[in-house]
């Protein structure tokens, strides 16, 4: 490729979208949903009000939390088919492609997504719903268990946990997964998978394919594989005094380091932040967990003197994993609990780009092949 000056590769710096939804200001290291600060909202709301906030630009009085909850609890119901092929596939595959899978599976027999567009909040908050629960399937059936769905009385937090580590989780750790839901609901219509839904849905496709597309672009280590991958680098780490040496070798071998970097913030993450806020609060010393959060900690230190002055600082995925690690969620399962969480961003973009008048994302290429050439018979090749 010859690097022609008019590509700017990634699309950095290029706006794809007028967006009201989430504000990530990377300069000062600050995020807010529809004006709220995210420090605000994890630590006062349940995941229920969130989706209520993005969608109406506002936070819910009790009757529309009341809407939006029942919502949630009729819309969450699979199909023992949706079941099934679920478990089929969290069998088969990493729980990130068989989430992939069974959402895209999830959709009707029908391709029309316009015609059904009155009802695109609902499609959405099914979906949200939805995703939850086949999160939950799936985690059961890669760990050979039964399927237990969830109680009438759950809410989205709580049937999550449930189905993933089983009834007798407490209340404090079904608190931390209400507030990681909230953490990673969204993050501006610039990153990858929310691009990609806003792509996806400008080709007028259905909501589940636009769902499952950004499930797709969220699994990399580039973007939501990151926490899987930091916490394998903590335990292959394993204690504090080998951080060092460790990262030293990774930092000669040009390597990257998960958790760290990102496009937009040039200042540490609110997000990591708040999970080291959580993470403070509920893991007790002399456990794994706690040990793989000092880990991080000490990684933290030492990525952040090496490479602070080149703009790369802690990224959400630093921290993220310990805490889904001390409410005992296991590794294979944090990037589709991200999923989960954004699915609430991905469909309140799928709406909001169909309220901009939806123009097909169409750029174009420069072409740097051959061309005019003649063709030859396979017998003169
Ligand atoms: C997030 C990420 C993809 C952003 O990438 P980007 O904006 O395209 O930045 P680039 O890939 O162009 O990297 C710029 C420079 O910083 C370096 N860099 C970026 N992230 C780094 C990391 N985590 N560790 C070490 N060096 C890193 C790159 O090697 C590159 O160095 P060079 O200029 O010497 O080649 C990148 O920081 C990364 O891969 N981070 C690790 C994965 C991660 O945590 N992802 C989750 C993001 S929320």
């Amino acid at each position: 490729m010859s690097g022609n000056s008019e590509i700017i590769p990634g699309l950095e710096g290029i706006p794809i979208a007028e967006s009201a939804i989430s504000l990530v200001e990377g300069e000062i290291g600050r995020l807010s949903y529809q004006g709220y600060s995210i420090e605000d909202l994890t630590y006062h709301c349940s995941f229920e009000e969130i989706i209520a906030l993005l969608y109406d630009g506002e936070l819910p009085n009790q009757s529309r939390l009341d809407e939006i909850t029942d919502k949630m609890h009729d819309y969450r119901q699979l199909t023992p088919d949706q079941i099934e092929l679920a478990r089929i596939a969290g069998k088969q595959s990493h729980p990130m492609f068989a989430l992939q899978a069974a959402v895209a599976s999830i959709g009707g027999a029908k391709n029309d997504f316009e015609s059904d567009l009155d009802h695109v909040v609902d499609r959405g908050i099914a979906l949200i719903a939805k995703t939850g629960h086949l999160v939950g399937t799936i985690a059961q059936s890669a760990d050979n268990r039964d399927y237990v769905g969830p109680s009438d009385s759950d809410s989205h937090a709580a049937m999550i946990l449930k189905m993933i580590v089983g009834d007798d989780c407490s209340q404090k750790h079904i608190a931390v997964m209400n507030e990681l839901l909230i953490l990673q609901a969204d993050h501006s219509a610039g990153n990858a998978s929310t691009f990609t839904s806003r792509v996806v849905t400008s080709t007028r496709s259905e909501a589940e394919a636009v769902a499952s597309a950004a499930i797709g672009a969220l699994s990399g280590p580039a973007h939501g594989g990151a926490n899987e991958r930091a916490i394998r680098l903590f335990q292959e780490i394993g204690s504090v005094d080998n951080a060092e040496a460790f990262l030293s070798k990774m930092f000669d071998a040009k390597e990257r380091i998960p958790g760290f970097g990102h496009r937009i913030y040039h200042a540490k993450d609110p997000r990591s932040a708040v999970i080291q806020r959580i993470a403070e609060e509920i893991l007790v010393e002399g456990t794994e967990s706690h040990e793989l959060y000092s880990i991080a900690l000490k990684v933290e230190e030492i990525a952040t003197d090496k490479l602070s002055a080149r703009g790369l600082w802690p990224n959400v995925d630093l921290f993220s994993g310990t805490v889904f690690h001390g409410i005992n969620v296991p590794i294979d399962f944090y990037t589709p609990l991200f999923a989960a969480s954004r699915m609430s961003g991905w469909m309140v973009h799928m709406k909001e780009q169909w309220d901009s008048g939806n123009r097909l994302f169409r750029p174009r290429q420069i072409y740097v092949g051959n061309q005019n050439k003649d063709f030859l018979e396979i017998s003169n090749r």
